[in-house]
């Protein structure tokens, strides 16, 4: 960035921009990414001093990140108002009028507020005038972020969509999904289209599966239980991070990193997952939510016994589905998608299962007939061969592992599982950067890549809603129930029907 920019945050002093976005900033700005002249605004409704505010951030931060925050603070501000009022939008425009850069820097709005205010907010910022095009657009652009979550069904999608059209265009709205600010998740783009051996492999004849795991093991958070039983696993995890990631392992190769052709084949395969109908959704999904248990040798509250959480809650915090991609590259590949709350360990991770050689020649078990051997392998009694499996994992590790055979030393022909393996932080000396440093630099450089576009958030939602339509229907599987601390209900096994192998643990 060469010209000066503003960044204004509403909702600063909540918890994603204490906890998220002033960090982000911090490391962005000590690590010489935030040169140009620059000014941070925060807006809440509450009356705070810039002094307080500055003091507030910084008590707030992980103490390695304070010195470095003494640095950025005398260029961040607050400016009490409210995001809805003209009066309040009209002295933030003065004011951003007076910081360096005036009416001629680049200009983000950053929405951290709760989700029923961003259309609201985004008419009033244009009205204020502070959203329309400028004549010296190419540097004082005007651009707005919109936090998670987008809508909860289809048609609040499109409503939000629809308003946020009648008063910005397409390029300046920025819909965060933070899992594509994650390393590990672009590396999905990076790790498929740049290494040619896995892409000849990499379709129905040679995958045999796919399994997508996002495993928590926190329950619901602290004064989050209103907000997440009106919401459920589904809504929270699965519609948006969890099929971003499968529109990443699934998609077309674009032929530029043009965000348009990028993002556009993201929307294509998203529009090809089949919806369940009725008959189906009761073999495709499963639902559950956790009950009484143990995390880590502690007793764990049930879901239901959580504060705030109503008696009579249906709510899921268990999810998994067999998704299926209606097109030629995966057609009959089963998409195994599991998330849940309050399960042994927290990961997030991708595993490609690919098909088995035809025929078995190793591991014999000794003494057994070769005619036996030959007739047990054909009727599923015995099944030696393990499948390759290639492991991308996300989090908390951030590695990438491929399962092969190797012969066992000795007189005898004895496979043994191998593996070859990628660890991001030995390999590089280094943590990966936080997705939200990633997302603010794009934003701030006007890179729509890994933000969504209109069509994607609509194309997932419909495959969103169609399985919660299912579950409202007579078809509908149980919500079932199981121990904190445990895997989930062992009925998700049955979604690996016909093929091998089982849910991965991490
Ligand atoms: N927290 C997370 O980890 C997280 C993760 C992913 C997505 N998100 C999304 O990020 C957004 C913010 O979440 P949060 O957890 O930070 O919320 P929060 O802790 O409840 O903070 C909300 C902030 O908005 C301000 N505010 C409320 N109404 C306002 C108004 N009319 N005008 C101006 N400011 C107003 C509040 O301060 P005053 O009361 O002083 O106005 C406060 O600073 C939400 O959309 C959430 O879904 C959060």
């Amino acid at each position: 960035m060469t010209h000066a920019f503003q960044i204004v945050i509403f909702g600063a002093s909540g918890d994603l921009a204490r906890r998220k976005l002033i960090p982000a900033l911090t490391r962005l700005h000590a690590e010489g990414h935030l040169e140009s002249e620059f000014a941070v605004v925060g807006v809440a409704r509450r009356p705070k001093s810039d002094e307080e505010f500055r003091q507030e951030l910084a008590e707030a931060l992980d103490p390695e990140d304070r010195s470095a925050f003494e640095a950025l603070a005398p260029r961040i501000h607050y400016h009490q108002g409210d995001a809805k009022d003209g009066a309040s939008l009209a002295a933030l425009g003065s004011r951003l009028d007076a910081l360096p850069g005036g009416s001629e820097a680049g200009r983000l709005f950053y929405l951290s507020l709760k989700p029923d205010l961003f259309a609201e907010t985004a008419r009033a910022l244009a009205k204020a005038g502070l959203t329309g095009a400028h004549p010296g657009e190419r540097a004082a652009w005007r651009r707005v972020v919109i936090e998670k979550p987008f809508g909860r069904d289809l048609t609040s999608a499109r409503a939000l969509n629809d308003d946020l059209h009648a008063v910005l265009r397409e390029e300046q709205i920025f819909r965060i999904d933070h899992y594509l600010g994650k390393e590990t998740v672009q590396n999905l783009l990076g790790f498929r289209f740049h290494n040619a051996i896995f892409e000849p492999l990499w379709n129905r004849h040679h995958v045999e599966l796919v399994q997508i795991s996002v495993a928590e093991s926190i329950g619901v958070e602290q004064g989050r239980a209103a907000y997440y039983d009106e919401t459920g696993a589904l809504r929270d995890m699965l519609q948006n991070h969890m099929l971003q990631i499968l529109a990443l392992v699934a998609m077309e190769p674009p032929t530029s990193l043009d965000p348009k052709a990028l993002r556009n084949q993201k929307v294509d395969l998203l529009r090809a997952l089949h919806c369940p109908d009725a008959a189906e959704i009761g073999c495709a999904s499963v639902r559950a939510r956790y009950g009484p248990g143990e995390i880590e040798g502690r007793p764990a509250l049930g879901y239901l016994d959580e504060e705030g959480v109503p008696p009579d809650s249906r709510t899921e915090t268990y999810v998994a589905l067999r998704a299926e991609i209606d097109n030629w590259r995966w057609s009959g590949v089963p998409f195994l998608l599991r998330h849940g709350k309050r399960l042994p360990r927290r990961f997030t991770e991708v595993k490609v299962q690919f098909r088995t050689t035809p025929l078995q020649l190793f591991n014999q078990p000794e003494g057994m007939d070769p005619s036996e051997f030959r007739r047990r392998l054909r009727d599923g009694s015995l099944c030696q061969i393990r499948p390759n499996v290639l492991t991308l994992s996300i989090q908390p590790r951030e590695q990438i592992h491929l399962s092969f055979g190797v012969k066992r030393p000795g007189a005898q022909m004895v496979m043994t599982p191998a593996t070859l393996g990628f660890d991001y932080r030995e390999h590089f000396g280094e943590s990966p950067p936080e997705a939200y440093e990633r997302l603010l630099l794009d934003a701030l450089t006007g890179d729509q890549t890994l933000f969504l576009s209109a069509d994607e958030i609509e194309a997932s939602w419909r495959y969103a809603d169609e399985v919660l339509e299912g579950w409202e229907g007579p078809e509908a599987p149980p919500l079932l129930e199981h121990p904190a601390g445990k895997w989930g209900p062992e009925e998700a096994d049955r979604l690996f029907l016909g093929c091998e192998g089982g849910w991965t643990r991490g």
